[in-house]
């Protein structure tokens, strides 16, 4: 089976590939990423000269590209997307173009040039807003509270509206938080670790009561297999490995295993429309695809803070930002 991977040089999309081509010798893989923010081509170093992987830099909102390369492949894993929520509150319009338009580009390539191609749209739990109580189904109402969720959201419905009206093979994914190797450092885990490892203030928005359930990367790629080879047409699938946790609570264990002090922590005023709590109910792919994670967070913790021990001159060359500027909302933009 071929398979169009975007966005495969980012955090998960480079586990993706990766765990792709382990666990599965009979997949191809061309991987398209426009090199953007979260691109790091050093993330794929292991695979790159494989002989079933090939990697074009492109642009996902290219039609003229996302046309020809629809014909050579026989499914899309639609993991490319602009991803941090304090870069969409100070340049929204960017994840209007590259997770809803750039989505909608793939949709009208598949309808137009290979109208049989499966699509797996990798979208988040963030769509459903904040979890007040209880736990989000698939069926819940959307409630989208910053521009990065919403344009997930709206890449959802034109996912959705694909398959009902012309009858597109998709289908949507909405997983936890991810974390793991390979994670950009101004992602609340890699950045801790960074900046707690050079004695920095650890900035918490709040007083760090949000709660974010966590999944361990390799969870969520195996969950995005098993979409792909059994899920339905039209079907949305939450992915949740039930791991919620305070944010505060993940930045003292990750200062416990460091050995560093929690005086550390820097409570800073909260972003605007900060979801509370985040909160899935992963139960039909449960029950109808068999998936369940294999990973268990305390350990995944432990080996991701060894990980980015072991791995500095990995992030070093992206660590300036979150080294120098750890609440980029305030700072009206990254250009
Ligand atoms: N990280 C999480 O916790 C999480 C949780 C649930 C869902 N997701 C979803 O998973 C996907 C990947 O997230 P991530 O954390 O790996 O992000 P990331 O920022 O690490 O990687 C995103 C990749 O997409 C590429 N990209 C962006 N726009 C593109 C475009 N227009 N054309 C081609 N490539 C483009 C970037 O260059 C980058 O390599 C996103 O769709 C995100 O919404 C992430």
């Amino acid at each position: 089976m071929k398979l169009l991977v975007t966005g495969g040089l980012g955090f998960i999309g480079s586990n993706f590939c990766r765990y792709m081509l382990a666990e599965h010798s009979d997949y191809e893989l061309i991987n398209v990423d426009k090199m953007g923010i979260g691109a790091n081509p050093a993330n794929l170093r292991d695979i790159e000269n494989d002989k079933r992987y090939t990697f074009i830099k492109g642009d996902i909102c290219n039609p003229q590209l996302m046309n020809r390369l629809i014909h050579q492949v026989d499914a899309v894993v639609n993991i490319a997307a602009e991803t941090h929520v304090d870069r969409s509150i100070a340049d929204p319009n960017l994840f209007l173009q590259n997770n809803t338009l750039g989505t909608f580009t793939i949709l009208e390539a598949i309808r137009r040039h290979n109208h049989k191609a499966r699509l797996i749209q990798v979208s988040t739990d963030e769509v459903y807003g904040e979890a007040l109580e209880g736990s989000f189904a698939e069926n819940a109402t959307l409630k989208p509270s910053n521009p990065y969720s919403a344009s997930k959201a709206a890449a959802d419905m034109f996912v959705l509206s694909y398959h009902k009206t012309f009858g597109l093979n998709a289908s949507i994914t909405r997983c936890t938080n991810n974390f793991g190797p390979y994670q950009l450092p101004e992602k609340l885990i890699p950045k801790t670790i960074i900046r707690a490892l050079r004695d920095l203030p650890i900035p918490i928005y709040g007083k760090g009561i949000n709660v974010r359930d966590w999944i361990y990367v390799e969870d969520h790629c195996a969950a995005l297999r098993i979409v792909l080879e059994k899920g339905k047409a039209g079907e949305i699938y939450n992915v949740s490995a039930g791991n919620e946790i305070a944010n505060i609570e993940i930045v003292k264990k990750i200062l416990g295993q460091l050995g560093k002090p929690e005086s550390l922590i820097t409570f800073v005023e909260d972003r605007p429309g900060h979801d509370t709590r985040y909160s899935l109910d992963a139960a039909k792919i449960r029950a109808e695809l068999g998936w369940q994670p294999k990973y268990e967070f305390e350990e995944c913790l432990e080996s991701t803070v060894k990980w980015y021990l072991k791995n500095e001159h990995w992030w070093l060359p992206f660590a300036t930002e979150v080294i120098l500027h750890p609440t980029p909302w305030k700072l009206g933009g990254f250009h």
